[in-house]
Parts: C-alpha cells; structure tokens; sequence
C-alpha cells in the first residue's frame, strides 16, 4: 500500500533535482542593476564576489533563487513598484543588506541567511508587514529598522544572538519578541504604540552590553531612522531584571 506513494515522492524528487539550476555558478564585480535585462545576469549566480545595487528600477519582482553567499552588499533603494525581494538560499553575506524606501515592497524573504558581516538596515517599507529573516544569528555591527508601518509585532529577528554595536529598532509595536540569548552592544527601542516599554518587552530578556534606551508612545519626529530621543528616554545599564524594575520606577515618577 505504501510503495506507490513513496515511488512517487522519488521521482519527484529525482524531477526537481534534475530541474534545478547548476550547483554553482560564481559570479565577480559590482552589480548595478538598472532593469529586468541587467538583473537576469546575476540570477544564475550562486556566489557572488561584489556590491548589488538595485536602486531605482522599475523592477516587481526580485528573485535570487540560487544565491547562496554574498561575498560583499546588497542595497536595494527607492524601487517604486518592487514587491518581493527574494533570497530564499543565502547564508552568508559579509557586507551590508540595506533595504530602503520600497514604497510596495510586501514580501522580504532571507530564509536561509545565517551570518551578516556588516549592518542590516531596513527603513521605510512602510508595506511589509513580516521581513524574513528566521535564522540570522549574527550581525557584525548593526541592526536599524524604521519606518516599517505595517510590521506591528517585531518578531523577525528570532534566532538573533550577537549584535556587534547598536539594535536600534522603531516602529508601531506591540510586541517586541527577541532570543532570550541576544547579545548587544547597545540597544534603542522605540515604540509608538500605545503600549509603554513594560509590556511590548514583556517577553524579552536579551542582554545589552552598553546602554539600553527605550521610548513609549513616541511621536512621528522620533520614529525616524536614527534620530535623537529625548531625555525623557529611559536609559539603563541594561541586566533583564533591571530592565523592568527600572522602567516601572521612571513610569512612577513620571505620575
Ligand atoms: C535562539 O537562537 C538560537 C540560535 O540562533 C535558535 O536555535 C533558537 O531556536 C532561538 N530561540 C528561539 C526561541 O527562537
């Protein structure tokens, strides 16, 4: 009874197999993609030595299928009508991701990314709702994201444990979910839900090296990527059970 099934699973396998691209293809120099003509050129690559700028296209669609190291930076900026922005097979990329200003970007799709040399910023995708990024462990300097409207609960980074400088995370959220083992140098958390730093941290204890600065309720001037918080921002040498006894002590005497 179960021999045809599983005869049949085989050859879907040998056919999928057989259907893929070549196993490597290494691909050198800098990529300045400009229309859909230019970034055919990098789709069968599967390692690529060199910067990707995908900047201002009219491109919908960004595919990379075979992509499995990035030996250099992919910034993607500016892309008027460009929804997906796929990655599904790299692991490894030394330089920086930056993804900015891609007004109907939905789906930011890095699965396979384990380790990032450099930053990792994401600004102003104000339509995706879910980036994902489900095994980033490392990040070598830092994480900035802002101006994602419509990602409420940031739960994108769950497998992160090391960032070499600063977190530094902006948005409306209501929860803020990270990896109990997450180290930071420095972590800026700022929230404009109307849920104060208590409870969208609630089921958070990373540890932050340095300083540790979390700003509720904030208004639209703070919300921008990287800008100054106010003094009413609360800092704290940050060790988890510090974290909440000090924030409920600044809620107090704010009263
Ligand atoms: C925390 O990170 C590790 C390694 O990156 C991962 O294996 C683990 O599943 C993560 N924990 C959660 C709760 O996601």
């Amino acid at each position: 009874m179960q021999l045809p099934a599983v005869s049949l699973l085989l050859l879907a396998a040998a056919l999928s197999a057989s259907a893929r691209a070549p196993e490597t293809q290494k691909c050198e120099g800098n990529f300045n993609i400009k229309n859909d003509d230019d970034f055919a050129k990098i789709i069968p690559c599967s390692e690529i030595k060199g910067k990707v700028f995908i900047d201002h296209t009219k491109l919908t669609e960004a595919d990379l299928p075979n992509l499995q190291t990035l030996d250099g930076c992919i910034k993607v900026i500016s892309n008027a009508e460009l929804e997906t922005l796929a990655l599904p097979r790299i692991t490894t990329i030394t330089g920086v991701v930056e993804i900015s200003n891609n007004p109907q970007l939905s789906t930011i799709d890095f699965n396979g990314l384990q380790v990032l040399g450099k930053s990792l910023t994401l600004t102003a995708n104000p339509s995706v709702s879910s980036p994902n990024f489900p095994e980033l462990s490392s990040v070598g300097e830092n994480v900035l994201v802002a101006g994602e409207t419509k990602a409420t609960n940031f739960n994108y980074l769950p497998a992160l444990q090391w960032v070499g400088k600063t977190m530094d995370i902006r948005g409306p959220f209501d929860t803020i979910s990270l990896n109990s083992t997450l180290k930071a140098k420095n972590m800026v958390l700022v929230s404009s839900s109307k849920l104060g730093c208590v409870e969208i941290t609630k089921n958070w204890t990373p540890m932050v090296e340095d300083k540790l600065k979390c700003f509720e309720k904030a208004d639209k001037a703070h919300l921008a990527a990287g800008s100054k918080l106010p003094n009413g921002a609360i800092t704290f040498q940050a060790s988890p059970g510090v974290i909440a006894a000090s924030v409920m002590l600044v809620a107090y005497l704010a009263l």
